[in-house]
């Protein structure tokens, strides 16, 4: 332990996964302003909202101005390195805003936290408080701990904190589209990934608890849900004996997206992350089977070499991959498939890095985010093997990567061109206000003039007309 004033032992095994219920004082906290600020994955995101919905409880209101925030919190990734100098750069400005506002609160929230825990008081003079992923109901403890004069930390990790029972204050919404985390943590071990360091063993979620809030957001108008977890394949949940209906006492992710698409016909249902080791045949035959979930995966191949593959620990071959892929093509004939690529992963050679190339010639991916390897202290990888690939390697070949990625994609978009897309309109173009946007089936962004007849929310059916690199141009047929 690095700072005498430290609230909560970190990561003290023998309290893992005991319930935090720790009230702070509604009178002390009421009236003040939240900031909250998000980097990394779409979970942090949701997490975010789950902060904001535990201290608003509380009696906080949010803004979206930090010179103006009581508290100011920066929800941090630190899956690369340059995730966590984005968010070093951002603590920076955050000083002058604080030697300004004396009394303001700065917090660092998930996985930065959780990584660095204590360390990170030392590091980052102005932060007064350091919370990990699961232990966000601890906050407004936490916050009267500062308010009392203390630096505060918690990055207790939890083997049962899903935050079922806390509705998510929706940050930043469009009032169409939304995140529901099913899952937790993540029980695989990438040796690239320092997600199952900061984030903890996997969990899944209570599916009622998930159906509640599909449900919730349908009635308040939401027309899509994205269901997230590090690995939504290896979701699982028992029935306990009592809810037991006898022949079904396990609920798969198949089940649960089953569950979700019976919502409503008009809630469309997404998902991420698939992971090419778990997905089933079952998941495919009920994206087949429900219109509204739609024909969309993300799949991250990481590498298309076997030999690369087994180094990350990914727990598939090349022909594992490729045999998911034709198995998606085969059951969803019109599914857009996306993906995650690293180069130059330790050890990877110049013909290695081919079958990466190789592979996206197979698939021809609707879209991928591509990565050059970044070592994570703490990782498998960075423990057993040498970081050996020259930056400028790993950048040739990530630019190799993305340039064949952008012909694939401009490829797929080009397919879409002549044929009918059911869009949900999701809000207007960026662009100009005399178009709508949204997305079809296949996740493509699609551009379409104005029609007063429709509004925000409401499904169309689209002509693609034209596309550019990235988006599909279109108009409203009925
Ligand atoms: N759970 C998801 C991935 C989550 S992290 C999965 O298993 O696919 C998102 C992506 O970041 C990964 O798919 C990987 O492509 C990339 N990534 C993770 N660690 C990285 C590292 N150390 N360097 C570069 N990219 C990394
Ligand atoms: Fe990281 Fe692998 Fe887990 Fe994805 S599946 S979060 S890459 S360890
Ligand atoms: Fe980043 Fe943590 Fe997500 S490391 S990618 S914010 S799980």
């Amino acid at each position: 332990m690095l700072d005498t004033q430290i609230s909560l032992k970190e990561h003290d095994e023998s309290r893992q996964g005991e319930a935090l219920i720790l009230e702070g004082d509604k009178e002390k906290l009421s009236g003040r302003k939240l900031y909250i600020e998000s980097y990394g994955c779409q979970m942090n995101f949701a997490d975010s909202e789950i902060v904001a919905s535990i201290l608003l409880d509380k009696g906080f209101e949010t803004t979206s101005d930090y010179k103006e925030a009581d508290v100011v919190f920066i929800n941090t990734c630190s899956i690369r390195e340059n995730a966590e100098q984005r968010v070093r750069n951002r603590l920076k400005e955050f000083e002058s805003a604080k030697s300004k506002k004396p009394g303001m609160i700065v917090g660092v929230l998930g996985c930065m936290a959780e990584r660095l825990k204590s360390k990170f008081l030392e590091e980052e003079k102005l932060v007064d408080v350091v919370v990990g992923p699961d232990a966000y109901r601890d906050l407004p403890n936490l916050i009267e701990k500062v308010d009392d004069g203390t630096r505060a930390v918690n990055v207790l990790l939890s083997r049962e904190e899903t935050y079922a029972d806390i509705s998510p204050v929706r940050l930043n919404t469009n009032g169409i589209t939304a995140f529901i985390s099913i899952m937790r943590g993540c029980d695989n071990m990438c040796s690239f990934c320092v997600v199952p360091f900061t984030r903890g063993r996997e969990r899944s979620r209570d599916p009622y608890s998930i159906v509640k809030e599909a449900q919730e957001l349908f009635n308040d108008g939401y027309r899509e849900v994205t269901l997230l977890g590090q690995n939504v394949d290896s979701y699982k949940w028992s029935l306990s004996e009592t809810e037991n209906n006898q022949d079904e006492t396990v609920i798969t992710f198949a089940k649960l997206l089953e569950m979700v698409a019976a919502v409503d016909p008009l809630l469309r249902i997404r998902f991420s992350t698939s992971h090419p080791k778990d997905i089933t045949d079952e998941v495919l035959h009920s994206m087949a089977k429900h219109e509204n979930i739609c024909n969309y995966i993300h799949l991250p191949v990481q590498s298309g070499n076997s030999r690369v593959l087994e180094l990350m620990n990914r727990t598939y071959n090349r022909d594992w991959y490729i045999n998911r892929i034709d198995a998606i093509r085969s059951i969803i004939p019109t599914c857009g498939i996306s993906t995650d690529v690293i180069t130059g992963f330790c050890s990877e050679t110049e013909e290695e890095h081919q079958d990466t190339l190789s592979i996206m010639d197979y698939v021809k991916y609707d879209y991928a985010y591509m990565f050059a390897y970044s070592e994570r202290p703490g990782t498998l990888a960075a423990k057993r093997y040498e970081d050996d690939i020259p930056e400028e390697i790993k950048k040739r070949r990530l630019t190799e990567v993305v340039t064949k990625q952008r012909e694939h994609s401009h490829y797929r978009l080009k397919e879409q061109v002549g044929k009918t897309h059911k869009v949900l309109i999701e809000g207007f173009s960026k662009r100009s206000d005399k178009d709508y946007c949204g997305r079809n089936d296949q996740n493509a962004m699609v551009v379409f003039p104005v029609d007063p007849r429709f509004k925000v929310g409401d499904y169309v059916t689209v002509m693609g007309l034209d596309c550019t690199s990235a988006t599909l141009i279109g108009k409203i047929i009925d």
